[in-house]
């Protein structure tokens, strides 16, 4: 079973940073390793990962839940074509954050909680979604029968995660008892058992996913990618992406940086 297996290296594989020279670091881990970090507001990837779902499944209904949802820099943009808009983290202080967002809109409800026991009724959500967070969910399988549970019939699952077909490994890697920040690690992801070893997050190959998600009624609808947003790059950025654009409407698409993929709950 992947979550339990994977779910002990990562609770296991994180430790505090102990000073700004070294690239390694030891101690006890830091919640924001295994949980991973959320993504600025108002950055390029939002809108990336956004017109991207939006591409195979209309962003709007009734009820949305964003499990995972971090500071809201998503939720906000994709919750706006939603009548209600739910989100849950772990973190209390990025629901924090969160709610300072959107204070004085009362169609969001932001509460602190677990994707592993989503406090909803069943059949009640017409979109869920996981932007960048399947990835350090330690339960994941309970977490995706919850989200199973809460999702409605016809409704739709949508899911950004790390690509194992992309070739730098993006997340904190722990060697021994050291960790080392966020560099890029080439080819990591391609060794399979070493990764899961180093990495503080897993990754996905399009059958991971549908093998994790398809189950009890959930079946695939679209599968996409994304390539880097690079929205803290600063050299050479326009024409960077402007390769990247092409890159993602070429087969190459296949090694982005994230996979996409729209799961819909039938019967
Ligand atoms: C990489 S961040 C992504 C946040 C946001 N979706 C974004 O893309 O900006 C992963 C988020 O998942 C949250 N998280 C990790 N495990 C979780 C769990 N079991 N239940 C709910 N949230 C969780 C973390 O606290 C973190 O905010």
């Amino acid at each position: 079973m992947r979550g339990g297996r994977e779910a002990t290296a990562i609770v296991a594989g994180v430790r505090r940073p102990s000073g700004s020279g070294e690239p390694a670091l030891v101690g006890p881990p830091p919640r924001e390793l295994s949980l991973g970090c959320p993504v600025d507001y108002g950055v390029s990837a939002v809108q990336k990962r956004l017109d991207a779902f939006s591409r195979h499944w209309p962003l709007t209904g009734q009820r949305l839940l964003d499990v995972g949802c971090g500071n809201g820099a998503y939720t906000t943009v994709l919750g706006r074509r939603f009548d209600e808009v739910h989100a849950v983290d772990v973190e209390p202080d990025r629901i924090e954050q969160f709610r300072q967002q959107v204070a004085g809109e009362p169609k969001f409800s932001v509460s602190v909680g677990t994707a592993e026991s989503l406090p909803f009724p069943d059949d009640h959500f017409d979109v869920v979604s996981a932007i960048e967070v399947i990835e350090h969910i330690v339960d994941l399988d309970r977490a995706l029968d919850e989200i199973r549970r809460v999702l409605r019939p016809g409704g739709a699952f949508l899911v950004s995660c790390p690509n194992r077909l992309f070739p730098l490994e993006t997340h904190t890697i722990t060697v021994g008892d050291r960790f080392y920040p966020a560099r890029r690690v080439p080819f990591l992801p391609y060794v399979k058992p070493l990764h899961r070893r180093l990495s503080t997050a897993r990754n996905f190959t399009r059958l991971d996913l549908a093998e994790a998600v398809c189950r009890d009624g959930l079946r695939v609808v679209a599968w996409d990618w994304v390539m880097p947003p690079l929205d803290h790059w600063r050299i050479g950025r326009r024409q960077l992406l402007a390769m990247m654009g092409w890159l993602e409407r070429s087969p190459l698409r296949i090694f982005g940086v994230s996979i996409i993929a729209v799961f819909e709950k039938v019967g």
